[in-house]
Order: structure tokens, then C-alpha cells, then sequence
């Protein structure tokens, strides 16, 4: 974006919602009536909601919810350790992160979109990404700690969203195994972790954590295969997307700078409110009823099928459907 629509941008939020004239805004940033005018058409093209009104000038409208490497950095703490990428479009944002990751870029790199052409959700499933209406972002991590497990960068990610979307909403987030997040029984978010390990150092190499968050209620509604299952945090645009980024950023910050396998697995057993739930378990060759008994101390669901036998579900291409 111009240098000049990035500062009428930025005063415009620094003043939340009040309005100001397109002179105040020239004599404030030394630059003429008609670059302002010029500056606001380019904001509006970038889909930031300006209002004007005769008489009293410019306003940025609180809803005006357009994601932004500024947008984001504005409600983070510790800003300078992220490098935050953000796309218009993109087939998928894992795939610009792996890019990215092979590239060497640093660890907390971040890649945001505001809409996916190809997301991909576990065990080869898409992930429903309209325009605007949902978070679709991928976290690089670079793991110091050896010990480290897939499951607790996946869980502990987890962790991190449900805190942030607590925070955002004020109401209660449920993990379901492995990594779905929900909200009156809709899911409103699923995490893809992937990743590249070396054997030469034996050690994971990077992580590439991709989050989707359901936000809104696309226009027409959920796609048909998704529609039962699929919810969103609000059907107005009540969540700042950019605050919400920022916040799940700050979680995964504090989570993956220290390793506290306890404290991410009690905060992951918080949300996990499913012990004693029925449960259809999907294995790649192998689909059987059973009851969920607990969570074990490396993330691995315990699960009591109809005989009586009990199983412990590590990650891989295990589903769960739950039962009604
Ligand atoms: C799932 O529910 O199975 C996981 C969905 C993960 C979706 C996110 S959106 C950002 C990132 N890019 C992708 O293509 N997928 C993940």
C-alpha cells in the first residue's frame, strides 16, 4: 500500500471511529486535500470500511476488519519476534510456509490469507476457506527442545487457539481429539500440523502448524458436505480478525518458548470434555464403536471398544465421529 494511504490509514485507527475532515487529516500529515481523497479511495479499494459524511469528514468504521501485518502487529506484545506474511489469496497457506520454512525463514514467520484456493484439512480432506470469513494462517516453528513430540506442538497449539477464541468471545472452547475446536457442537476451527524431521540431527527440523477459524457466517451459508458439522464464532462481524491472530500468536509465543508439557497437557484436559462420550473411531482399514475412558500422559486417547477392550489412539489417520 502507498506510503501516504498507510499514514491516513493509521491516524484513522488511531482515533477509533471519530471523524476527521480531509483538511485536519492534510494539515496533520502536511500533504494536500486531494492526496487524502486519493488516499481513501485507495484504502476503500483495499476493502477497509471508510465512512465519509459531508461536513464532518472521514471515519474508519469499527467493523473494518481488513488483516494487515500492522493490523496484527498493533495488539502484539513482543511484535519484533514475529515476520508476519499476509496474502490476499493463496492456494494454501502450509504450502507458502513450507516454501518459506525450506527457505530457511525464522521460527513465529507467519503466513495469513484472507481466502484459500486448495486448504487442506487432515487425512486429505479440504478446508472449506471463503473470502473474509475466517482466519486461515500458518505458524513456522523451529523446535529447540529435542524431546519435543508432534503431539504436544499439535495440542498445544490447540490450547493456544481455544484461549484466544475464549478471550475474544467470552464463552468456553471444547477440544475435540486430536485438534478441533468447538462451539455448541460445531466445529469452528481445525488444525493441520505438518512438518519435516532430520535424521541427521534427530531432531524435528520445522513445524508448520496451519490454523482455520471458522469467524463468520459465509454468505450462502457452509458448504453442503460441511453444513451439519461446521459453526463460526459470530454471525456479525463481532471478532477483529487481526486482534484474534495477534492473541493466538501471543499463546503459541508463550507456549513453544517454553516447553511445560504439564501445563499444556491440564489446559488441553480442560477442554477435552469428552471423557465418557460414545464415539465411532475411523482407522484407515478399520471403523468400530467405542467409549472415550481418558487422555494419557503423552496426548493418546484411551478408548474401550464394545468387548470390553480398551486401545490407546495415538495421531495419524485416526478420526473420531461422536455420538449424539
Ligand atoms: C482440519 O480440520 O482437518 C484441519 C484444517 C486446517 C486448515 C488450515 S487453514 C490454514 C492452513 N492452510 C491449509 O491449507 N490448511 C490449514
Amino acid at each position: 500500500m502507498a506510503m501516504t494511504a498507510n499514514k491516513v490509514r493509521e491516524l484513522l485507527e488511531e482515533i477509533e471511529g471519530e471523524y476527521l475532515s480531509g483538511e485536519e487529516i492534510g494539515t496533520k500529515l502536511g500533504i494536500s486535500r486531494s492526496a487524502v481523497w486519493k488516499a481513501v479511495t485507495t484504502l476503500k479499494k483495499e476493502g477497509y470500511d471508510i465512512v465519509s459524511v459531508t461536513n464532518k469528514g472521514y471515519a474508519l468504521s469499527p467493523k473494518s476488519d481488513v488483516v494487515s501485518e500492522d493490523g496484527i502487529k498493533k495488539h502484539l506484545k513482543n511484535a519484533d519476534r514475529f515476520n508476519i506474511v499476509t496474502l490476499k489469496e493463496t492456494a494454501s497457506t502450509n504450502d507458502v510456509a513450507k516454501k518459506l520454512a525450506l527457505d530457511k525463514s525464522e521460527e513465529f514467520t507467519v503466513v495469513v490469507a484472507d481466502k484459500q484456493t486448495n486448504g487442506r484439512g487432515r487425512n486429505g480432506r479440504k478446508f472449506f476457506s471463503p473470502e473474509k470469513c475466517g482466519i486461515y494462517m500458518s505458524v513456522i516453528l523451529r523446535p529447540k527442545t529435542k524431546s519435543i513430540t508432534s503431539a504436544y506442538i499439535t495440542c498445544t497449539s490447540a490450547v493456544a487457539v481455544a484461549k484466544a477464541i475464549e478471550d475474544n468471545i467470552g464463552r468456553d472452547v471444547d477440544i475435540k481429539w486430536v485438534n478441533d475446536l468447538f462451539l455448541d457442537n460445531k466445529k469452528i476451527c481445525g488444525i493441520l500440523t505438518e512438518g519435516a524431521y532430520s535424521f541427521e540431527d534427530e531432531r524435528l527440523e520445522y513445524a508448520i502448524v496451519g490454523i482455520g477459524v471458522n469467524v463468520t457466517l459465509p454468505s450462502g451459508g457452509f458448504d453442503e458436505s460441511i453444513k451439519e458439522i461446521a459453526g463460526s464464532l459470530c454471525d456479525r462481524e463481532a471478532v477483529v480478525r487481526n486482534k484474534l491472530i495477534a492473541d493466538i500468536l501471543s499463546y503459541m509465543y508463550s507456549y513453544f518458548s517454553e516447553f511445560d508439557y504439564d501445563k499444556a497437557l491440564c489446559e488441553y484436559k480442560k477442554r477435552m470434555r469428552l471423557i465418557g462420550r460414545d464415539v465411532t473411531v475411523l482407522e484407515r482399514d478399520n471403523t468400530y464403536e467405542a467409549k472415550i475412558i481418558a487422555l494419557d500422559d503423552e496426548f493418546g486417547l484411551i478408548v474401550e471398544n464394545k468387548n470390553g477392550e480398551r486401545k490407546t489412539l495415538r495421531f495419524g489417520e485416526i478420526s473420531l465421529r461422536l455420538k449424539k
